[in-house]
């Protein structure tokens, strides 16, 4: 009987120890009835992000093009967007292959004469089926992932006028 009744005691001051592990909350988008529709609630208006001016400014400054930054573009692009748009950039990616629609070539005329902007705004907010990569990629690769875009477009352009003269002879002389 004794031993019942310790163990009884020991189940029940057991049930005692919530501390803080068990917390009254709403899960993310759960129905919140205080607010009679969703837990996740929208910003009051007017509101801003804390380092939503900062990440603006940021935005706007672009980095000095190195042979550092065009390396840097080259990893973060086979990283972040080699899946779908392909390592050359013709839009046919493991991922449009398994069903995700065929993007614009970086080939494609309208692409090439678009400005950097374009290139550096799509990675900001998306486009059409694409989404943002604003929270992923911080605006210095951005603009490193825009750089290393032009040099996959000029790569098909170039002609031999492009190559400084002292190295074209080394060129010419290739098999
Ligand atoms: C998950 C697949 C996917 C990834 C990853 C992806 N994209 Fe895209 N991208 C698309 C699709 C699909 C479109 C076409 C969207 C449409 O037209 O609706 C597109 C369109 C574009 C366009 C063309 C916009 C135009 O004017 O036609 C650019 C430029 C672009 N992406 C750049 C990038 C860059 C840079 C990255 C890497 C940071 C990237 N994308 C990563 C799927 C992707």
């Amino acid at each position: 009987m004794r031993t019942i009744v310790l163990l009884l005691a020991a189940l029940a001051l057991a049930g005692c120890d919530q501390n803080m592990e068990v917390q009254p909350r709403y899960g993310e988008y759960a129905r919140a009835p205080l607010f009679r529709s969703s837990s996740a609630r929208n910003p009051p208006a007017g509101a801003v992000a804390r380092d939503a001016l900062a990440k603006e400014k940021e935005a706007t400054q672009r980095p000095a093009l190195t042979a550092d930054l065009l390396e840097r573009g080259r990893q973060r692009f086979t990283i972040f967007c080699s899946p779908c748009h392909g390592a050359g950039g013709d839009g046919n990616g493991r991922i449009v292959q398994r069903g995700m629609p065929h993007p614009t070539s970086y080939h494609d005329p309208r692409l090439v004469a678009a400005d950097d902007q374009h290139f550096f705004d799509v990675i900001t907010d998306g486009y059409g089926a694409m989404y943002s990569y604003a929270s992923r990629i911080p605006s210095r690769d951005r603009w490193a992932i825009v750089a290393y875009i032009r040099a996959l477009q000029l790569s098909r352009r170039a002609s031999l006028d492009d190559v400084p003269p002292d190295q074209r002879a080394r060129l010419e002389s290739m098999p």
